[in-house]
């Protein structure tokens, strides 16, 4: 695992969008696994910068989002359809056939709809590179405490953290949806590389726990422990907790001298 510390939530997102803009300039038909959440915002802006200001083209791209509301359609504003479009897909050429989140409005089989979920990530020929946030509760997309490593997309259940998380997002008196689809943690392992994006102090703890702690269900971003090409590209705040912060700074400075291709 390598862990890149940045001094501030700017340079941890043009962090974020260097690497991306190298995996779809060196593959431009690159198949990106996409997260929603306020710590994404800088890195889709910067990419939608790169796609103005550098002829970052996206248009042979295919995406995959890791998640949705069960309940929201694509239309109300909270759903991470919403929040793509208006933050990531709107500034740059994605073709919109080539955009795939979770359905929020299906209702009846949703193993049958899971499964062509995961259907459509194997025939575009698995995720090249997944971007990931973190819940401060440890999870990755809805992947909650107990989340076994080998669950697929399927229906998942928010925990009470998690509800109250989000619930300043929807109205006052406004229903929040209590499940969503999400991708599994053994779908999110099976992409050839993964990067976990955290900011801010309300993450430290939880990102600690994912890198330094065990390997456990009970902070799912903690199976990234597990994955061969995994990188938490995280600010000070959110590593302050980190017993080993030395270590990787120089790790960082030794992997750019010795094999940079790896921060690529
Ligand atoms: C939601 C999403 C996660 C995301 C998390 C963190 O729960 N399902 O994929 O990582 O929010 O959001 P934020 O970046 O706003 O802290």
């Amino acid at each position: 695992m390598l862990v890149l510390l940045n001094s501030s939530y700017e340079e941890l997102s043009r962090e974020a969008a260097r690497i991306v803009e190298g995996a779809v300039r060196s593959k431009p038909s690159v198949t990106l696994g996409l997260a929603t959440g306020s710590t994404t915002l800088g890195m889709y802006k910067e990419l939608g910068r790169l796609h103005r200001e550098q002829a970052l083209d996206f248009s042979k791209v295919a995406t995959f989002n890791l998640d949705e509301y069960l309940g929201l359609a694509a239309e109300h504003p909270q759903s991470f359809h919403c929040f793509m479009w208006e933050n990531f897909f709107a500034h740059v050429n994605v073709e919109p056939g080539n955009i795939h989140i979770p359905d929020g409005t299906i209702a009846g089989d949703y193993e049958e709809y899971c499964s062509a979920y995961e259907r459509a990530i194997r025939e575009a020929g698995g995720i090249d590179l997944q971007i990931l946030g973190i819940g401060r509760n440890g999870h990755v997309g809805f992947n909650e405490p107990t989340s076994s490593f080998g669950s697929r997309t399927r229906l998942k259940v928010l925990t009470n953290e998690t509800l109250e998380d989000n619930r300043r997002f929807f109205g006052a008196g406004e229903e929040m949806p209590q499940c969503a689809i999400t991708m599994g943690i053994g779908t999110i392992l099976e992409a050839k590389k993964i990067l976990l994006l955290a900011t801010g102090a309300a993450k430290a703890e939880t990102v600690a726990e994912a890198i330094e702690g065990p390997i456990t269900a009970s902070v799912t971003a903690s199976c990234l422990q597990l994955h061969p090409d995994a990188t938490f590209v995280i600010d000070e705040a959110a590593g302050a907790r980190l017993k080993q912060r030395d270590y990787y700074r120089r790790v960082m400075e030794m992997t750019a001298r010795f094999t940079p291709n790896r921060l690529l």
